[in-house]
């Protein structure tokens, strides 16, 4: 049932999950939902942010995030222009501050910022006007991802409070499990973690709904989700695990591992995987799969987010 409620996000600078309610959080969720149906027309063009212009400005290669923000803007009519750091000023050795500034003198409503330092996006949001929404700051954090993980789970399941999760893999480089953490903590999900010891962050610690474990099979047990990460080999400095086969036979979603979680699990990875590291590719295209559905999702959050950010959405109606 639809009710009205205080909440808006319009010129909220997106940095982290931690900074969002659980009401914004389904704010967010109920706007995609709309958003959705939009990818499946023929003609996909709303007129929302007619008038309105978008940069996406990307330190860090990507495929998926950059995309789906693009043609999210472009959906939305708003004019689009894509930035990344191999073909700007920013070779020539131009900083970051006067990077931003020049977008902001062009007039420019919203920029998409990934970078690999942690806390860029914030400091982005001192320097300038526009809304700065995070697309990835280092390992701290990716809040539209962590949004797109909860719509897709909320899709499949119809529900988030009371579900277990398990997140496997590099959770120390792991700004997407940080996000997860955050938002589904804030929606009532139980979050399991699991890993190499070496790719755990030394600060995480068991609190009330986060479970940390030794094992992959121990956190995979009876898990209504399991979102599998990617190892981060570009975030480290040495080696902190003896092999990608190793971590594959020790680690690694396989058949074996998937039977221990409830029979309809469902499987998330925000890519890009590595097929036969941390996730074998017959669960990767399987049945229990939502992979695909996440690339989807991922356009209908990221319209939601610049909708709300930049119009406030449509009389901020939320669901209960
Ligand atoms: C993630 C990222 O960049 O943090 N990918 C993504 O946005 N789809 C995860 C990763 O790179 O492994």
């Amino acid at each position: 049932m639809l009710s009205r409620n205080n909440v808006s996000l319009r010129g909220k600078n997106i940095l982290g999950l931690e900074y969002f309610s659980a009401e914004e959080i389904n704010l967010v969720l109920d706007t995609a939902k709309e958003m959705k149906n939009i990818i499946h027309r023929d003609i996909k063009k709303l007129p929302t942010l007619r008038g309105k212009s978008v940069v996406t400005l990307f330190y860090e290669p990507s495929t998926r995030t950059r995309t789906s923000f693009e043609l999210a803007g472009k959906y939305l009519s708003a004019d689009v222009v894509n930035i990344t750091s191999s073909t700007s000023s920013i070779v020539k050795g131009e900083s970051l501050r006067d990077t931003l500034l020049t977008l902001e003198d062009m007039g420019v409503d919203a920029i998409i910022m990934r970078h690999s330092a942690e806390g860029a996006a914030e400091y982005a949001t001192k320097v300038v006007s526009p809304v700065i929404i995070n697309a990835g700051d280092g390992a701290h954090a990716h809040p539209s991802q962590g949004l797109l993980n909860l719509f897709t789970i909320r899709q499949h399941k119809g529900k988030l409070a009371g579900l277990k999760v398990a997140i496997i893999g590099d959770i120390a480089h792991s700004r997407v499990a940080r996000s997860d953490i955050w938002g589904m903590r804030k929606m009532g999900i139980e979050v399991h973690l699991a890993g190499p010891k070496t790719l755990l962050p030394r600060f995480l610690q068991e609190e009330p709904g986060i479970f940390v474990h030794d094992r992959v099979e121990d956190a995979i047990k009876d898990a209504d989700v399991i979102n599998v990460l990617r190892i981060q080999l570009e975030r480290m400095k040495s080696g902190l695990f003896p092999s990608l086969r190793e971590y594959a036979r020790i680690f690694g979603l396989n058949k074996q591992r998937l039977a221990l979680a409830k029979k309809d699990v469902l499987i998330l990875h925000p890519g890009p995987m590595n097929k036969g590291v941390e996730i074998s590719p017959e669960i990767a295209y399987g049945l229990n799969s939502a992979i695909q559905d996440q690339v989807q999702n991922g356009v209908a959050v990221r319209m939601a987010l610049l909708t709300l950010t930049l119009t406030g959405g449509k009389n901020n109606e939320i669901t209960d």
